[in-house]
C-alpha cells in the first residue's frame, strides 16, 4: 500500500492524464484520446484513481460496459443450468495503473471497484459474469489471483462469476 489516500473520479470531471503511462501504449492512448468520449456516448465507463489531496493526477483508471458472454466460452462447470443462449455480463475492458505506481496494491483497488460497481449494477440490470480482456500474460496472471478463468478455447479474455467475485471485498 502507498500512504497516499485515492479517490475515484469519472473521467467526465477531467483529471490529468497527460503523464499517465502504464507501459502499455495501447491502454494509455485509450484513456488520452477515446475513453472521455466513449464515457459521454455510453459506450464504456470510465473512472480514473487520483490522489484525495494534491493535483488530480491519473494514477489508474477501469473501463467497464455491459456484455454478453456466449456459452462456448465458458467452462463446463461455469454452463452448467444456464439456458442455451449467451449469458448476461460486465466487461472490464481496460484495467492500467501508471508505472510509478505498479506493486503498489492500486491494480486491487481498481478491480475491487469495478467490482463493487458491477455488484450495484446488477441489482437493477442482470448480469451474471464479469469478463476481462486482458492484454497479455502478466495481465492474465493478474485476474487469475482474484479467481478469473481463462476463456475455453484459448484468447485472452477471462470470466469469473459476479456472486464470487463479491466475496472478494465482503471479507
Ligand atoms: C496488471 C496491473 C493492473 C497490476 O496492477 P498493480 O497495481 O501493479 O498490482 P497490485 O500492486 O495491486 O497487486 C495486487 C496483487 O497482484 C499481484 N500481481 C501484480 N501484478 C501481477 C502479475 N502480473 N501477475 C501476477 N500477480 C500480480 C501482486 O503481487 C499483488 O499481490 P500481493 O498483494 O499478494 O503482493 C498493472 O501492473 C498494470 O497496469 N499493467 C499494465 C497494464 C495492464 O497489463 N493492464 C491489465 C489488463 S488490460
Amino acid at each position: 500500500m502507498t500512504g497516499q489516500k485515492w479517490k475515484f473520479v469519472p473521467i467526465t470531471e477531467k483529471p490529468d492524464l497527460e503523464s499517465f503511462d502504464c507501459g502499455i501504449s495501447e491502454l494509455n492512448d485509450y484513456l488520452k484520446k477515446y475513453a472521455g468520449q466513449n464515457h459521454r456516448k455510453g459506450l464504456g465507463s470510465t473512472y480514473v484513481l487520483i490522489p484525495v489531496e494534491g493535483e488530480p493526477v491519473a494514477a489508474g483508471y477501469h473501463t467497464l460496459s455491459m456484455a454478453q458472454v456466449e456459452l462456448r466460452f465458458l467452462s463446463e462447470f461455469q454452463r452448467k443450468n444456464l439456458p442455451k443462449y449467451p449469458v448476461p455480463a460486465v466487461r472490464l475492458g481496460r484495467l492500467a495503473v501508471d508505472r510509478q505506481w505498479q506493486g503498489t496494491g492500486l491494480g486491487e483497488i481498481l478491480l475491487i471497484d469495478a467490482i463493487r460497481r458491477s455488484v450495484v449494477a446488477v441489482q437493477s440490470v442482470a448480469a451474471k459474469y464479469m469478463i476481462v480482456d486482458a492484454k497479455n500474460k502478466k495481465a492474465e496472471e493478474f485476474y487469475q489471483r482474484y479467481g478469473f478463468q481463462p476463456f475455453e478455447g484459448g484468447s485472452h479474455s477471462l470470466v469469473a462469476a459476479i456472486d464470487t467475485l463479491k466475496e472478494l471485498f465482503a471479507k
